[in-house]
């Protein structure tokens, strides 16, 4: 059952041009909770995206596809982006790609100095080992990162969308990043997997002091 749902995400993604069906992911996530303006006309020019956890880079072309060439977004990844389907928008001008771990100080120094942003986004996850307990906890550090990637650049009113495996600091987690919102929500988004423990964190309003 579980296997026919993830050729359906997948076929879609292959006929609608995206190089993972993770993509729909982040469409449901955005239709639910306007992470993004509905219509270009509302974009911004200094309306700026960071993706964490970008590649293979559904999510990045998805942006890139609401920005119609406006705005900025920046993504990065320890992996390559797949070229296969992205139609040249990667060689855009409102687009960088930093292949790096965004654990390095070098990268946080690097992209917070392209902010603030208007959202931040993390896909990122860990290999997965087989062990639930490790995987979780491996995940958890991820989210700690793209909190600190808040911390730094996320503009006042911002939005964040982290995933998380759910695990044994996941509560605590979401305990330490709710009063940095007006709003905080965790959310499974129908294209996970029925079996997977993912879920995203979503928290709109950020409530930056300085
Ligand atoms: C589920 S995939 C992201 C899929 C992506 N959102 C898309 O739609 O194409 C998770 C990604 O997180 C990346 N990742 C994991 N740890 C990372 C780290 N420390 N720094 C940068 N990327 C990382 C992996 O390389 C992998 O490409």
């Amino acid at each position: 059952m579980d296997y026919k749902r993830l050729d359906f995400w997948s076929m879609k993604a292959q006929k609608e041009g995206y190089p993972a069906r993770s993509v729909y992911k982040l469409k449901e996530i955005d239709e639910k909770f306007t992470l993004l303006p509905k219509n270009k006309g509302q974009i911004k020019p200094d309306f700026k995206v960071l993706d964490l956890g970008a590649a293979p880079g559904s999510w990045s072309l998805y942006v890139l596809r609401k920005l119609s060439g406006q705005g900025f977004l920046a993504a990065c990844d320890i992996s390559p982006l797949s070229r296969r389907v992205d139609a040249g928008l990667f060689d855009g001008q409102n687009f960088l790609f930093r292949q790096a771990d965004i654990f390095t100080a070098d990268t946080q120094t690097e992209l917070a100095g392209l902010g603030p942003f208007n959202v931040i986004l993390s896909d990122a996850a860990p290999s997965t080992s087989g062990g639930r307990g490790l995987d979780a906890v491996r995940s958890a550090e991820i989210a700690h990162a793209a909190l600190s990637y808040a911390a730094a650049a996320l503009r006042k009113g911002g939005s964040l969308c982290v995933k998380i495996f759910q695990g044994e600091d996941s509560a605590a987690l979401i305990k330490e990043t709710r009063p940095k919102f007006n709003l905080l929500k965790t959310f499974k988004p129908e294209a996970c997997r029925l079996s997977s423990f993912e879920t995203y964190i979503i928290g709109t309003g950020f409530k930056r002091q300085s």
